[in-house]
């Protein structure tokens, strides 16, 4: 059994860690202009506000822990595995609340927020500390230009390769505490769909695509994804 999960900002919204959008107008992106925050043409304008916004999310990570839901992701995993089969994890998500809670391989296609990148040279490093607009690469030794390791609107999301390549495989493709708002992600559902693959959403409250879905399962993550995988295990 091949199952592709997608997830978002849903899952660790109960580590306390924002989502972006939900019906209630509470989201990060109600209260931050993204166009101002993340996109490389407000990196280019306002540097330090973007490195601030970006080191207050780090700093809010750095002392968030992962959920029963990102336990229950690892869990199943781990049982795919041992069965011969595989959970391919793709996240939206910056945080590393997946591979804390236990995930083997979490193919990150946002990027991450624990990894700065240069984006004269491309370097890539780990990143624990704040970033500062005068910081120097330590490759190429130009100032200001390492970055966040995330992609920003107008940027191609990482590993599309391998993750058309794991959906083409799925028996199963289900979508996790996200809106479906942002492509390609939000596009995954209908090419599984135009596959042959079925597919189950678990979020909050109904997502903007929630009608392609198969199957549909409301409530908190960190009881439902656990509910879902009990029930899917038992199943097996
Ligand atoms: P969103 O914030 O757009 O959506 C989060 C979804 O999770 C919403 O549908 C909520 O209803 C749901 N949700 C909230 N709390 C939940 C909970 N406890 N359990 C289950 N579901 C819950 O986040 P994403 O869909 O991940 O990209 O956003 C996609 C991308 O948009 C992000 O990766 C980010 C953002 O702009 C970039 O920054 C490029």
């Amino acid at each position: 059994m091949q199952i592709f999960a997608l997830t978002g900002a849903g899952v660790s919204a109960e580590s306390g860690l924002g989502t972006f959008r939900d019906k209630a107008g509470t989201g990060l992106w109600a209260r931050f202009d993204p166009m101002k925050l993340a996109t490389p043409e407000a990196f280019a304008r306002d540097p330090a506000a973007v490195q601030e916004f970006y080191n207050f999310r780090r700093r809010n990570l750095l002392s968030a822990t992962p959920n029963a839901a990102h336990a229950a992701l690892a869990r199943l995993q781990e049982a795919l595995r041992a069965g011969g089969g595989a959970l391919t994890l793709v996240t939206q998500n910056i945080d590393d609340l997946h591979e804390r809670g236990g995930a083997r391989h979490v193919v990150h296609m946002h990027g991450e927020l624990l990894k700065a990148r240069c984006a004269a040279c491309g370097v890539l490093r780990e990143q624990r500390e704040d970033i500062s607009t005068i910081e120097e690469c330590p490759r190429c030794g130009r100032i200001g230009t390492m970055r966040p390791h995330v992609v920003w609107f107008g940027e191609t999301p990482l590993f599309l390769e391998e993750i058309f390549a794991a959906l083409e495989k799925a028996d199963l493709f289900v979508a996790i505490g996200t809106s479906g708002s942002v492509y390609p992600a939000a596009g995954f559902v209908s090419q599984a769909r135009a596959l042959g693959v079925r597919t189950c959403e678990i979020n909050l409250e109904p997502s903007d695509n929630a009608h392609v879905f198969d199957e549909r399962r409301y409530g908190a993550a960190s009881a439902a994804v656990g509910a879902w995988v009990d029930e899917f295990l038992a199943a097996l």
